[in-house]
């Protein structure tokens, strides 16, 4: 019998579990992953991996091994996959420092010591953002071909952006500075255009967007999430790098992501990033509040 070309819709569903940070998983998430490390162990230049699917770090073999540390979110946004919205694969590389026998302890280090930082976006096309420390450079793959090409190099984030990206549904639960700073978004004191509204709900395409059309994007800590949601290591760092490279600003309220020294591999930090402007703006509102309180 002819084999169907596409799997029914079930097909791309739940794989039946949650990860260790509690997020249902999906078949993709899974095959994602086996692929991710898959061809970073046969890369032979890795020795430490960290998966946001995988409970432990994983060390690869002794005669796979090479000098680097990559942390990797391997398919981000899987709750959008069933909705075809944009989702993407996150990484961050970094050199192992000690020459202690490779363990997770390697992975431990602050996103200051990345090498070279990106995401992978399937969106209307799928795109590359790559910066290995001198700028952002954008590759599309080019299916004809199946090769990426270099779209625009050295890219740069605009001073400030038009747009506001959060889950406005937790409004009951922020701190003061986000709820003062929403509304100030919306509700402008100097007369000038509300900002709009965006939030597709996978990071990946939240931070893109921002970097591409300039705004902010915010993951903050709130009441029933008090260290935010997203992931140091594979999440929040190298998005914050890319921001950086970019000429934006990326900071968890009190810090820059890339200063914060991680303390376990699935931390979460609160995220906010984007245009300078925008985030120095959000963090006024912190400071405000914070010395009002
Ligand atoms: O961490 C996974 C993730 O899907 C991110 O890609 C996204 O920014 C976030 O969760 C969305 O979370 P929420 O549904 O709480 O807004």
């Amino acid at each position: 019998p002819p084999t169907a070309l596409w799997e029914p819709l079930s097909g791309y569903g739940i794989a039946g579990s949650v990860n260790v940070t509690g997020d249902e998983v999906k078949k993709l998430d899974v095959l994602s992953n086996s692929l991710v490390i898959n061809m970073l162990q046969s890369s032979y230049s890795t020795c430490v991996l960290v998966s946001e699917e995988n409970k432990d770090a994983i060390i690869t073999t002794k005669e796979k091994r090479g000098k680097y540390v990559v942390c990797f979110d391997p398919l981000d946004g899987s709750s959008n996959i069933d909705c075809l919205a944009s989702i993407g694969t996150i990484f961050a590389i970094y050199r192992k420092t000690s020459e202690d026998e490779p363990s997770e302890k390697d992975a431990l280090q602050c996103g200051r010591n990345i090498v070279a930082a990106g995401y992978a976006l399937y969106g209307s096309a799928t795109l590359v953002a790559l910066s290995t420390g001198q700028g952002v450079d954008l590759f599309m793959l080019d299916p004809a071909l199946g090769e990426f090409v270099l779209v625009e190099k050295d890219v740069k984030i605009k001073k400030k952006g038009k747009i506001y990206s959060l889950n406005e549904g937790y409004a009951k639960y922020f701190d003061a500075a986000t709820t003062e700073y929403v509304q100030k978004k919306k509700f402008p004191e100097d007369g000038s255009a509300p900002y709009g509204a965006r939030y597709v709900g996978s990071m990946v395409a939240d931070v893109h967007r921002t970097l591409v059309y300039g705004g902010i994007f915010l993951y903050p800590a709130n009441q029933k999430s008090p260290k935010g949601k997203l992931r140091l290591l594979y999440e929040c760092n190298p998005v914050a790098y890319i921001i950086e490279q970019a000429g934006g600003l990326a900071t968890t309220g009190t810090q820059p992501v890339l200063d914060v020294k991680p303390e376990a591999i699935h931390q979460r930090v609160p995220l906010i990033l984007g245009s300078p402007e925008d985030v120095q703006e959000y963090l006024t509102c912190v400071q405000k509040n914070q010395a009002g309180s």
